[in-house]
């Protein structure tokens, strides 16, 4: 095995376009969390880098959804990002940002080098330009028909309905998201990194050198390489990012692919002087811990990249995670299913650890896994609680009723079978976890940290030193024979907590600290060198009373989250509705929407209705369930119009209706159509009625 003198480890830079949730947390923020702690615990030189990758189509899309700048994007979310992060307890040496002029010094100087080093291949090809804007459309900002499934707003990137991997070429009737133009091709000059002359070094240093990473990394790497790598164009027609320093490419810069993990190194510029220590020299371990969507720009492409440029060492592995679902469902961003990490830290204050805790137990280290709130409850109510929480509780509780809140001597004479076989444990637990986390399991790891704590809690029943107490002597106490075998058990149990501290300290950093100060000891105890020792607290130490480490978490804290999950996603469905309706309308007069044939409108089944009844939806402050009356036929209708009109102001109303929108459920109601609304500029909605009462269910045509 390679002897390392540093380590140098990266956690993928977050887009800086939205808050980070429970899926980043799990994939690799968390384990690179646990792996630097663990590092730092051994006195290794560890520095952990990190920052918000604030480039790239995802900052532009967002900024122009929200109608404000890019900066103003990546200011606003750059800081809740960070703020997450911090109270999370994820420990970087530092976290940056790309938007750093340190950054962009770099990232160009790196283009530069392989420029002048006659690498990149320059090429003129034809791309989309939406000709309104007078822009060049990267494949996100075009929007057409999925040739799939049929989808009509399909990305050219690729089809959120379907999954379908796509090309702007394959879109139907594509056009541009900014506009609604359809875009025309227009020529253009890139530069392109020629990937497939590092082909063969790849392979090498992959597929024969790296068997020992994971299989679902291996296996992606293999099957790129499978395929053939082509050439990869390392520029974009925008200005938002950092600028290609060419003097003929104005307008263009650097592909965020490119500059992004370069960002990894200018984070550690910023970081040390000696950031070439970490960087360039062979005895550095670097480890990129990524999610598996950035698996092919971490183990292909960056290290191509570096490779060309020469002078930098490459990662010894890149143990990415799967993804984490969550209640079943595949986390989207789009529809709001997350659960959002400010939002938790707000709902469960002075909780981190739970969240830790659960992500790491739950990690989705070799195939996608679920999150549900269930699960939460329980892995916390009947892990933590339970098993950690309940040993290190009674241990000291009976410290301080059998033992005058003292650590009780070791009577080595008369330790048995049991107390032998407890106290063996704790080296043994301290290998099995060197041996995982080496191989980057840290779920397994975890087990194996609350499995000891199982033990010990077996161990205590077993010895009952409540029950020995009893055998007393002639003063009530316990005889001194009795004593003895207490003050084993009990001394025992106290070096198993003083053990559980240094092996939870990685995970649950927070309740390490917790158990220092009950301990009465300093954060020097944590270090890894007293993993597994047996005598880590002195004969005779006072300490304190016993505080809990962790609470229950009640059934109406899990239905408020389930709750405010399924409430989120309405919400959302509701503002896209809103929003796809404005971004729709002429974008220079605000005016009608783009034209469409009478077969469009024909489609449209638009009835007049009265509103027999109205009621608030328990739970949704927006909603109202309304019951219309067509004539024909009544029918509920779910309408997100509560915060403008009282349920009894609008009984009676006469309202049109689309009859014929296919039924959707909200708050488990179905709702079998939609009112129609008008909406001024100041947000405020009216209804669409017929001049005059008319008979229910006439046509609007
Ligand atoms: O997928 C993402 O969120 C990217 N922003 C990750 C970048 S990782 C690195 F290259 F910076
Ligand atoms: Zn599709």
């Amino acid at each position: 095995m390679k002897a390392f003198k540093r380590y140098l480890l990266t956690a993928a830079l977050p887009y800086a376009n939205g808050p980070v949730h429970i899926g980043h947390l799990a994939g690799c923020y968390l384990p690179a969390d646990i792996y630097a702690r663990y590092l730092r615990a051994q006195k290794k030189d560890v520095k952990f880098v990190c920052g918000s990758d604030e480039h790239g189509v995802p900052i532009t899309i967002r900024a122009m959804k929200e109608g404000i700048t890019p900066q103003q994007v990546v200011d606003k979310y750059h800081a809740i990002i960070k703020d997450s992060f911090e109270q999370m307890g994820i420990s970087f040496d530092i976290y940056s940002r790309t938007s750093n002029p340190i950054h962009h010094k770099t990232a160009a100087d790196f283009f530069t080098k392989l420029y002048n080093d006659g690498l990149f291949e320059e090429k003129e090809t034809e791309q989309f330009y939406d000709e309104a804007k007078n822009t060049f459309l990267a494949d996100r900002y075009i929007i057409g028909t999925c040739p799939v499934c049929g989808n009509e707003n399909a990305y050219g990137d690729q089809c959120e309905n379907c999954g379908s991997s796509l090309s702007p070429e394959m879109l139907i009737n594509p056009r541009s998201a900014l506009s609604d133009a359809i875009p025309v091709k227009k020529k253009t000059t890139h530069w392109y990194f020629p990937l497939q002359d590092y082909e063969a070094f790849l392979k090498q240093w992959i597929l024969v050198d790296h068997k020992d990473w994971k299989n679902n990394v291996y296996g992606q790497c293999k099957s790129w390489l499978d395929k053939g790598l082509q050439p990869r164009a390392m520029t974009r027609d925008s200005n938002w990012g950092v600028k290609v320093p060419l003097p003929a490419a104005a307008g263009k810069v650097l592909y965020v692919w490119f500059d992004a993990p370069i960002g990894y190194i200018s984070a550690t510029k910023e970081l040390t002087e000696n950031w070439a220590d970490y960087w360039c020299r062979e005895d550095t371990k670097l480890v990129h811990f990524i999610g598996k969507d950035n698996i092919v720009f971490h183990c292909i492409i960056f290290p191509a990249m570096l490779k060309a440029h020469g002078n930098f060492v490459l990662p010894d592995n890149v143990p990415a995670n799967e993804f984490l679902n969550i209640e079943g469902d595949k986390v989207s961003t789009s529809r709001n299913w997350a659960v959002w990490v400010d939002e938790y830290l707000k709902d469960f204050p002075g909780q981190q650890d739970i969240l830790r805790y659960v992500l790491c137990a739950n990690a989705p280290e070799t195939k996608d896994n679920d999150f549900t709130w269930k699960d939460f409850q329980d892995r916390n109510n009947s892990e933590l609680v339970a098993i950690f929480g309940n040993f290190v509780n009674r241990t000291f509780v009976l410290m301080h009723k059998l033992c005058m809140g003292k650590v009780p001597p070791l009577h080595e004479a008369l330790l048995d079978a049991t107390d032998k076989k407890m106290l063996g444990e704790f080296d043994l637990c301290k290998n099995k976890f060197e041996n995982l986390l080496g191989q980057y399991k840290f779920r397994d790891a975890l087990f194996e940290v609350i499995d000891l704590a199982r033990k010990g809690n077996k161990y205590m029943q077993d010895k009952e030193p409540w029950i020995v107490a009893r055998q007393a002597g002639e003063d009530g106490l316990p005889n001194a024979e009795a004593q003895k075998l207490i003050d084993n058990t009990l001394h025992i149990c106290l070096q198993l907590t003083a053990n559980l501290a240094v092996f939870i300290n990685p995970f649950l950093p927070f309740t390490a600290q917790k158990m220092l100060h009950m301990m009465k000891v300093v954060d020097k105890m944590l270090d890894w060198e007293n993993a597994g020792k047996t005598k880590l607290l002195s004969v005779g130490y006072s300490l304190r009373a016993p505080e809990l480490l962790f609470r229950k978490i009640e059934d109406a804290e899990i239905s408020l989250q389930v709750e405010k999950l399924n409430q989120n996603k309405i919400q959302k469905n509701m503002d896209t509705e809103k929003s796809t309706a404005k971004e729709n309308a002429d974008p220079e007069t605000g005016k009608g929407k783009a034209e469409i044939v009478y077969d469009d409108f024909a489609k449209l089944d638009l009835r007049v209705a009265t509103i027999v009844s109205a009621e608030k939806v328990e739970k949704a402050d927006k909603l109202l369930k309304l019951e219309v009356d067509l004539g024909f036929e009544k029918r509920i209708v779910v309408s997100g119009i509560a915060l403008h009109f009282k349920p009894e102001d609008i009984v009676g109303k006469q309202v049109v209706l689309v009859a014929n929108l296919a039924p959707r459920k909200m708050r488990g109601i179905e709702s079998n159509g939609m009112i129609l609304m008008a909406e001024d500029k100041e947000g405020k909605l009216y209804f669409v009625s017929p001049g005059e009462k008319i008979d229910e269910g006439s046509a609007v045509t």
